[in-house]
């Protein structure tokens, strides 16, 4: 029997899990996602095009995959419809290839509007949400008031969707939040329809029947292991199980049935709202960063906060992951650095750890070491025997530390600029 195959974000999020996906895809023929929403950005670039996927798994755009929207994710219907038409009006057939849990919650208008007054109420100490709705989803999912996809198929509907409706208003109410819900009302319920042509299954089914019949699945993480609501740096988080084991709860498949862990991180760190982030950098090599790495998000537009590589943070995603295999993405952006550095361990109040802190609100010194920079064009390299000797150093060095091997480097946006090891 075959398992499950896993690729995750092991950072904040951002580190190009849509191209990764998208290069691994060709040996998959079945890819799902099994947390979050709308919130992520998956960018993809190929033959000169620019895509952006927030909820569609990125095994689409590969034609002949079954690609499946897990019950671990939060699914705002306006948001999927507009990703949905954007895709077939590029020849894309969606109807055939996508199929949605009827288990998946549903994203409604208010959870938007609850999203935007509990940042508001927050003042000062907002998490800097993608303002999706993707907290207040998940907190009526676990409060046991949720929505799913499967609703939709109701006689009563629109009574399931006017109680939520008015036990979110009186909350709004008591945020003292004003808005005018009715335009986005109205675009919903054409939405919640639209997305009743595709094909609503018990996603648990289809994959483990999926795996039963020797067919290989890969299940697409989005966000990264530091968001996560349990091991990330809460409450500066997202509101799922961005971890391996959120494979599991988001898509039925029994732990025992997790193959390969490929993890995924960018040559530096970046993050995008508020927290701790002990690496960050607010000189001139932060901006350097972010104008050669564009690091603006792919959802919100906003300028990610950028530093270097932070290993104390890298080891402890592969450790709660069970990573199997590394993925490290955009060291072109490095291109030009004179020297490069990367946090071994942390000092904080006067102590060196090498563990990530229960809490990072102090303040985290962190213990750096230098490597020189490669100074060439690494997007020109076709196989790891290319690369320069300084950027192997770095890369192995990595490989030391963690105890995982590099296997895939991403040396630029396009498909075609990916060495494989
Ligand atoms: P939410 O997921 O919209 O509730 O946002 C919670 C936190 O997660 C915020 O700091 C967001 O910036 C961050 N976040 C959510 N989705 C992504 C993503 O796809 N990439 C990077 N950060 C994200």
């Amino acid at each position: 029997m075959k398992k499950v195959d896993v690729i995750l974000g092991l950072q904040w999020g951002d580190e190009g899990k849509g191209k990764v996906v998208d290069v691994l895809t060709p040996s998959y023929q079945v890819v799902a996602r099994f947390q979050g929403g709308p919130n992520a950005g998956h960018t993809l670039e190929f033959n000169g095009e620019k895509y952006v996927l927030r909820s569609i798994p990125s095994g689409i755009f590969q034609g002949g995959k079954t690609n499946i929207i897990g019950n671990g994710v939060v699914l705002d219907p306006v948001l999927f419809r507009e990703e949905a038409e954007g895709l077939a009006a590029s020849g894309h057939d969606l109807r055939a290839q996508l199929c949605i849990s009827k288990k998946a919650h549903l994203i409604l208008p208010t959870h938007r509007a609850l999203d935007a007054a509990y940042e508001a109420a927050k003042g000062s100490a907002k998490i800097g949400t993608t303002g999706k709705g993707i907290g207040p989803t998940y907190t009526d999912k676990i409060s046991r008031t949720g929505i799913r996809v499967g609703d939709l198929l109701h006689p009563d509907f629109r009574a399931i969707y006017d109680r939520a409706k008015a036990r979110h208003e009186a909350v709004l109410r008591s945020l003292d939040y004003a808005c005018d819900l009715s335009e986005l009302e109205a675009r919903w319920f054409e939405a919640a329809e639209y997305l009743k042509q595709f094909r609503l299954i018990d996603s648990e089914y289809e994959i483990n029947n999926a795996l039963a019949e020797d067919r290989s699945v890969l299940a697409e993480g989005a966000q990264g292991t530091l968001l996560d609501v349990d091991f990330g740096s809460y409450p500066f988080v997202t509101s799922s199980n961005t971890v391996c084991a959120g494979a599991c709860t988001g898509l039925g498949v029994a732990p025992n049935r997790i193959g390969e862990v490929y993890g995924i991180f960018k040559a530096y760190c970046t993050r995008v709202g508020s927290g701790p982030f002990p690496t960050e950098l607010f000189d001139e090599t932060g901006d350097a960063l972010r104008s050669l790495g564009h690091e603006f998000g792919a959802v919100t537009g906003r300028e990610r906060r950028c530093g270097w590589l932070d290993l104390v943070a890298l080891k402890y995603a592969i450790m709660v992951d069970g990573v199997t295999q590394l993925i490290m993405m955009k060291s072109d952006v490095m291109n030009d650095f004179e020297t490069i550095r990367v946090a071994t361990a942390y000092e904080i109040d006067g102590e060196r750890t090498e563990r990530f802190p229960y809490s990072v609100e102090g303040r985290i010194d962190p213990v750096y070491r230098e490597f020189e920079g490669w100074k060439c064009d690494l997007r020109q390299a076709k196989s790891y025997d290319e690369f320069p000797p300084q950027f192997k150093t770095y890369v192995e060095f990595i490989e030391r530390e963690t105890g995982v091997p590099v296997k895939i480097i991403s040396v630029g946006p396009d498909r075609s600029e990916t060495v494989v090891r």
